[in-house]
């Protein structure tokens, strides 16, 4: 039976803020957030679905969780303890590398601020995980509070579980939620609709559910013989947004701000409105464009952050329907259908306003990429293996596992550029822990089988010759996601280019930062169901003293 759509209102998810005001002085403030198992509507047709949810308390607890709203440049410590019970509502598959406690009670978890440029003790390493209680704990793990110093530019970050290859089913079980680096001087001026009423943040994720109201994951692997359980994607056939089902909300003719989180495991959203509304972006990721870019419709891949702004008096109907058409897997898979191509709706109100709302086209300026500061120029392959039927039986990223000893060791503040060739038939979302990047174009490979052949044997990709297999077309960045980003999509077959700041912020800021202290950063493909295992994440950047 199907539920039905644009039932339930739009939830705007409770929001904490992260710093204290003493006689309107700001100071840093000490959160404790809990993460507890509770049940969740997700649809007003749906029993209750048992679900794990970070909050307050057990009954403040949400999915998403709350947002936080941190001040730029005061600190937030955060306190996050785990409530979770004995044994996960999610099969596990021990097959792959993933946290497990020594006495197999109890659930792992560990939490990583995405988009945060900060310490590595609180970057929520895989392995830096803990059970109820700080039971017990990951052989990386580093203390109970973590500390957020908010010392970059304004904008979007989210945070979700980050346990070794359980982040799949931690986040499928509701383990994600909202922070936002607020900076009044800068972003005030702007004047872009604002406050409860014009700015919501949207966090976006696709589930299947069964009738009982749990949540359906396939749990036998692509290739159970290998992997009982382990599948490389998950999709769901319902669409969620703020954690009801294609919900509603109605809207004055006016402007409003968006900031739309993907944090679907493995689905890419390609978002439009179906009466031709457009998008103004204004930032992506975790910072702001310089200059505002107008879209019809616009890509976002797993764990990808898009801050828009709709303008609604710009509508002719009286309702409008955010919807997607990315096949899933994204870009080769099956086409959407009904369900998973439809968002939410919008009803708009008829009234017209006096007052619009307003978009500047110059947002916030950044010091641009800068070529002549290069120190190292490096080739990071994705690989992707396969049984004798098929099926992926895991990823690698320049054919080594997370547990390999490091390779990229980058000094604090250095500027690289990384060639990031993608040998696999996906689209993978390419997230770099602290580092911030831009990406450039995208070059086609030629005679690639034979490219991919010889780095099969070879894993070198000068002795493979790249620069006489780069050369095919080449794509250009599109202009919503030209600016510092934290994830990017690397298009299957092709050879992108980025530049990577590493610890951007830093180098101008002073504040306690040990560069070389452990457990230090990751950086790994996004689709939910390959990292913190094995699969397509390397623990690769540890940072030497500049
Ligand atoms: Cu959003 Cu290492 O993750």
């Amino acid at each position: 039976s199907k539920l039905e759509m644009f039932v339930d209102e739009l939830l705007d998810m409770p929001q904490i803020l992260g710093f204290d005001s003493v006689y309107g002085v700001p100071r840093s403030k000490s959160l404790e957030i809990g993460m507890y198992s509770k049940t969740w509507k997700f649809h007003r047709d749906l029993p209750p679905t048992p679900v794990y949810a970070y909050g307050v308390s057990k009954e403040a607890a949400s999915i998403p969780g709350p947002t936080i709203m941190a001040l730029h440049g005061i600190y937030t410590n955060v306190t996050w303890k785990n409530y979770l019970p004995p044994k996960h509502i999610l099969p596990w598959d021990t097959t792959i590398t993933i946290a497990e406690p020594a006495d197999k009670i109890g659930i792992p978890t560990v939490v990583h601020l995405h988009g945060s440029i900060g310490e590595p003790e609180s970057d929520g390493n895989p392995k830096s995980w803990f059970t109820a209680g700080f039971k017990e704990k990951g052989p990386a793990w580093t203390k109970e509070t973590y500390s957020y110093n908010n010392n970059q530019q304004p904008g979007n970050l989210w945070y979700h579980d980050h346990a070794m290859g359980l982040t799949r089913v931690n986040l499928l079980a509701g383990l994600v939620g909202a922070y936002h680096i607020n900076h009044p001087k800068l972003e005030a001026p702007l004047g872009l609709p604002s406050g409860a009423e014009f700015d919501h943040t949207l966090i976006v994720f696709d589930r299947s559910f069964r009738t009982d109201g749990s949540i359906y994951m396939n749990s036998t692997g692509d290739n159970p013989s290998i992997h009982p359980h382990w599948r490389p994607e998950y999709f769901g056939d319902a669409i969620i947004v703020n954690g009801k089902a294609w919900p509603r909300m109605t809207v004055r003719r006016r402007m409003y701000r968006f900031r739309i989180i993907n944090a679907s495991n493995a689905r890419f959203f390609r978002f439009f409105f179906t009466n031709g509304l457009g998008f103004i972006h204004v930032g992506s990721d975790s910072a702001y464009l310089d200059e505002a870019v107008t879209t019809n419709e616009f890509l976002l891949g797993p764990s990808e952050i898009a801050d828009v702004v709709v303008d609604f008096s710009k509508s002719k109907n009286d309702s409008a329907i955010l919807a997607n058409d990315a096949p899933y897997p994204y870009p080769t898979g099956d086409p959407v259908d009904e369900e998973n191509g439809t968002v939410m709706k919008f009803i708009i109100l008829t009234h017209p306003e006096n007052d619009m709302g307003r978009t500047p086209s110059k947002l916030i300026q950044y010091p641009g990429p800068n070529f002549s500061s290069v120190t190292q120029t490096r080739y990071i392959t994705m690989y992707e293996y396969e049984s004798a039927t098929g099926n992926p039986t895991h990823l690698y990223l320049n054919g080594i596992s997370f547990e390999s000893p490091i390779t990229e060791t980058p000094k604090v503040g250095a500027t690289e550029v990384w060639n990031v060739i993608n040998l696999t038939e996906d689209n993978h979302p390419l997230h770099i822990h602290l580092g911030l990047f831009v990406a450039f174009d995208q070059t086609a490979l030629v005679n690639e089988t034979e490219f991919k052949n010889c780095m099969m044997k070879m894993n070198d990709a000068i002795k493979c010759q790249i620069s006489k297999h780069a050369i095919g077309k080449s794509i250009e960045v599109p202009a919503e996601e030209k600016g510092w980003k934290n994830v990017f999509k690397m298009r299957p077959g092709f050879v992108t280019k980025i530049l990577v700041k590493f610890s951007y912020i830093h180098s101008n800021e002073s504040y306690p930062f040990d560069a070389t202290a452990k457990p230090g950063y990751v950086y790994h493909c996004h689709i939910q169901n390959q990292p913190r295992n094995p699969f397509v994440e390397r623990n690769l950047i540890k940072y030497e003293p500049s």
